[in-house]
């Protein structure tokens, strides 16, 4: 029997142990005993981080939707598979039992299959946090199709980009969607990313909001009239265990946004696997993420990992602050919560609000916290344990990534003693280690350095989208035969690790990673604009916000100031979204450099963090004067 539930840190031991002495005898057992496939394996495992290439469960056949939907219909037909929360808590809230989910799922993926979707072809998915998300996602994987969901907060221009990087050949979306006491246009932005997107031939439009939209004639259809009429029942496309099952973008510190590309079998067992150990997840448990499915969270903590084990999964479409800085609780109240997954910079926001919003509802329900996005800070963290978990829920800080499919460092509840900020213990099967700026592997305890993972695991993203050499550049370079993740990280006196933030030029606003490059671009597309640089600043809610150094041309030496700075934020939202907006903006006469020409964003940071009493030895730049111009205009 393997150890599939966890229960006391004697077992976690003996658990991890097993499975770094013998990690294709692991997992092997895993999944034999805890999901069904068409047709075993031939190998468990091959490997080569020099290619790279990593294979798990090669020649095994699955649907990952059958694990999600159609083994649960005999004994959990009637559970409740979704609970769909409404933005506007008036509207009344949806349970998808796992039968019907499963009819919704069918149906929609033999309308895709109506469209001409077929095995392979990538379909973008824009929509709203309503359960038509969910179920496009199964939808997707159901018949073979890749889905590629890009988070509806993001603009036309980022949109259009992530739909020609991979392809896509049909558009699932909404008219509009609620957002707090905002509507948002969606099918505005879709149709102008569609100018750009000469691949696309259908547009399939869910009806959310009722306002009016456009619809072209020929590619628009409305979705609702498509799935009454399609047949609540359809066969899953046997799959590779490692075909893809789909694609998601995250920036990257330079250039266009990276396609992480998840396969299907690892990424199945190992989100399930993490779920279950992490959440302690059991049966009439009613369990809560909040992150958008537009991120890998989402995807894997709200969709797969929970469905793979028959959970009982709440999806939220509102915000934190609507109608009021209640609503979290009010819904964790309201659906008994059991378990609470959440990111650090809700939870400063919310506690800036005040005691009285959590006071009038009963958390007794909860049983397990979690965290995850950024590093969560101390404060934070004990607001949340004391007042949230009334110091009797266990909070997981879990640390992981889009590229890592699911959970790589966490406490398991009620088995690792936890510490506030630290991400604790690596999970059953994964293997960090620190590196030295040499390239060495720091060896021993109280020691930090530059996080890398020594040995593959199952649910690691095979590859980039249409660039496997930039796959190999960005992860597997840096360092001979390890993945390297971006993050630093220190390892304490017991083992415990604490992710100290990104080493790269990706900066973490609000849980969202966003990288300086593309941000830059979208600065400098400003008519006035001669060059750019942004660099992060601590912030007491965001986590950390966005400074920009900007070099204006003479065009732009007349204008109004606040004007210009208004324009390039408009640039930004255009060219991003909303969430990469700059909180500060400095007109400067020109930017630190080294000789060879790159900025020293280092400096930068330090003039932004307001911690210049050791800037460091800046007599070797190009241009050490403008740090003092920089230093004395900066803004408070
Ligand atoms: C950061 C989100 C500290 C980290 C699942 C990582 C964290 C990046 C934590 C990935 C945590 C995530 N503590 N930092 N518990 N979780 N991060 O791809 O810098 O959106 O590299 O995946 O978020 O962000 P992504």
């Amino acid at each position: 029997m393997s150890n599939y539930h966890i229960k006391h840190l004697e077992e976690y031991f003996q658990v991890y142990r097993k499975s770094v002495r013998d990690p294709e005898g692991f997992w092997e057992e895993i999944a034999e005993e805890h999901f069904v496939w068409r047709k075993k394996w031939d190998n468990v495992l091959s490997w080569d981080f020099e290619k790279p290439e990593v294979k798990w469960f090669d020649g095994a056949k699955l649907n990952i939707t059958e694990n999600c939907l159609d083994r649960h219909i005999p004994t959990r037909g009637n559970k409740t598979a979704i609970i769909f929360e409404p933005n506007d808590p008036k509207e009344e809230t949806q349970h998808i039992t796992y039968r019907e989910l499963h009819q919704q799922v069918s149906r929609m993926a033999n309308v895709l299959k109506e469209q001409g979707v077929g095995k392979g072809d990538r379909v973008c998915i824009y929509l709203p946090m309503i359960p038509e998300l969910a179920i496009a996602l199964l939808a997707c994987a159901r018949i073979g199709a890749i889905h590629s969901v890009v988070f509806a907060g993001f603009s036309s221009n980022a949109l259009s980009t992530r739909i020609n990087d991979c392809d896509c050949k049909l558009v699932i979306t909404s008219d509009g969607s609620y957002r707090g006491g905002k509507t948002l246009d969606l099918k505005a932005i879709v149709d102008a990313a569609m100018d750009d997107c000469p691949g696309v031939s259908k547009v399939l439009v869910v009806k959310r909001t009722g306002g009016s939209v456009n619809m072209k004639e020929g590619r628009d259809l409305w979705l609702q009239p498509l799935l009454d009429n399609a047949y609540a029942d359809c066969n899953a496309e046997i799959m590779d265990a490692e075909d893809p099952l789909f694609i998601l973008y995250t920036s990257g510190s330079t250039g266009k946004p990276k396609g992480m590309v998840h396969s299907c079998g690892g990424y199945m067992v190992y989100t399930a696997y993490t779920f279950k150990n992490i959440f302690q997840y059991r049966e009439n448990d009613v369990y809560w993420c909040t992150a958008d499915i537009g991120w890998i969270t989402g995807h894997s903590y709200i969709v797969y990992g929970p469905l793979a084990n028959g959970a009982t999964t709440v999806m939220f479409e509102g915000v934190p602050s609507y109608p009021d800085y209640s609503r979290f609780w009010e819904v964790v109240d309201k659906h008994k919560v059991n378990q609470f997954y959440t990111a650090p910079t809700a939870i400063r926001a919310l506690a800036k609000e005040g005691l009285e919003h959590v006071e009038k509802h009963d958390l007794s329900s909860l049983k397990i916290l979690g965290t995850v996005g950024e590093p969560i800070n101390e404060e934070a963290w004990h607001w949340y344990n004391n007042n949230i978990g009334k110091g009797k829920s266990p909070i997981v800080d879990t640390w992981w990534q889009t590229e890592t499919g699911g959970v790589m460092i966490s406490p398991i509840p009620y088995v690792t003693p936890t510490t506030p900020t630290y991400a604790t213990l690596p999970f059953i099967g994964i293997q960090p280690t620190l590196m030295d700026e040499k390239g060495e592997e720091i060896k021993g305890n109280q020691v930090s350095g530059r996080l890398c993972i020594k040995f593959p695991w199952p649910s690691m993203a095979r590859t980039i989208w249409g660039d496997h050499k930039r796959y190999r550049e960005t992860y597997f370079s840096a360092y001979d035969n390890k993945y390297f993740t971006g993050d630093g990280a220190l390892r304490d006196a017991v083992g415990y690790y604490r992710i100290t933030g990104r080493v790269d030029d990706v900066i973490i606003v609000s849980g969202h990673n966003l990288g300086t490059a593309p941000i830059e671009d979208a600065i400098n597309e400003h008519p006035a604009v001669a060059e750019s640089a942004i660099v992060g600043f601590p912030h007491d809610v965001k986590g950390n916000a966005l400074y920009g150094f900007v070099i204006l041309k003479d065009i732009g030496e007349s204008r109004d100031r606040d004007n210009l700075r208004k324009e390039i934020n408009q640039q930004i939202t255009e060219q991003i979204g909303p969430i990469a907006k700059l909180d500060k903006i400095q007109f400067v006469s020109g930017l630190p450099k080294t000789r060879s020409g790159k900025i020293m964003r280092r400096i930068l940071r330090k003039i932004a963090g307001k911690d210049t009493d050791n800037l460091g030895d800046i007599s070797t730049l190009l241009n050490p004067e403008v740090v003092t111009e920089i230093m004395d205009n900066a803004i408070p």
